[in-house]
């Protein structure tokens, strides 16, 4: 394995964090504003799990269906496939800008951290899926930025107390969240080159600043 980085043409970006940190909020002041600084390219918002025919299908099982944490772990990734090969890939081979609610980090903190799974397991998935050979560079594909929201699960429960419906992930207690959260911590200290992390506590004002400082880095 070369690099955990990604050889195409395109740039990749996702957002990660847990349920109530605050993407929502933040993604469309975000592609907007790569929008701006890249006019000539092609911006392209899409999600997980989701994205494509199928893998928006398995979303409705996944969020709504109790099933065994291994399932959930391989139609995760099983949509994840599905979302690589029939969008993700293209679009960054055609030096497209794809910017992603959601990819591999949240398997990790959710069915490794929330649901116990074990992370060499997730390992073995990832390679699977995400392993690419590309003008002779053999890498994992991984998004070259990824935003992590960070919030406590406390503040989080409450922010989503106020503002939804909960599906079957958002029901899940605090504890489960201080589960998520610390393996999203854990894999943005492992690598940090990738990561930048944001504190939702703050406002939105101070988070949109430190947003666009990013993307003008690009
Ligand atoms: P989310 O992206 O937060 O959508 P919404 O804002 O509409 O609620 O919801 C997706 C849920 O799926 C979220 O609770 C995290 C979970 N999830 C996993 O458990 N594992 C994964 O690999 C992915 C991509 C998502």
């Amino acid at each position: 394995m070369s690099s955990q980085v990604n050889h195409y043409p395109g740039i990749f970006i996702s957002f990660e964090g847990i349920d109530g940190a605050g993407k929502s909020t933040h993604i469309p002041f975000i592609s907007q504003r790569i929008q701006e600084r890249f006019p000539n390219k092609r911006v392209l918002l899409t999600r997980e799990p989701g994205g494509t025919p199928l893998g928006e299908k398995l979303r409705q099982i996944l969020l709504n269906d109790p099933m065994d944490a291994k399932t959930e772990a391989l139609l995760m990734f099983a949509s994840r496939q599905e979302h690589l090969s029939k969008v993700i890939e293209p679009a960054l081979l055609a030096s497209d800008i794809v910017i992603s609610d959601r990819f591999t980090d949240s398997s990790f903190a959710y069915q490794c951290g929330g649901r116990g799974l074990g992370i060499r397991d997730l390992n073995i998935l990832e390679r699977w899926v995400q392993e690419r050979s590309f003008q002779n560079n053999h890498f994992l594909l991984q998004p070259q930025l990824t935003f992590l929201f960070d919030l406590s699960a406390n503040v989080a429960e409450e922010r989503r107390r106020s503002s939804r419906t909960p599906d079957k992930f958002e029901e899940l207690d605090v504890d489960f969240f201080n589960h998520v959260r610390n393996e999203y911590l854990r894999r943005a200290t492992e690598d940090n080159q990738r990561f930048v992390i944001i504190d939702s506590s703050q406002d939105i004002q101070t988070i949109q600043h430190q947003l666009n400082a990013c993307i003008q880095q690009l």
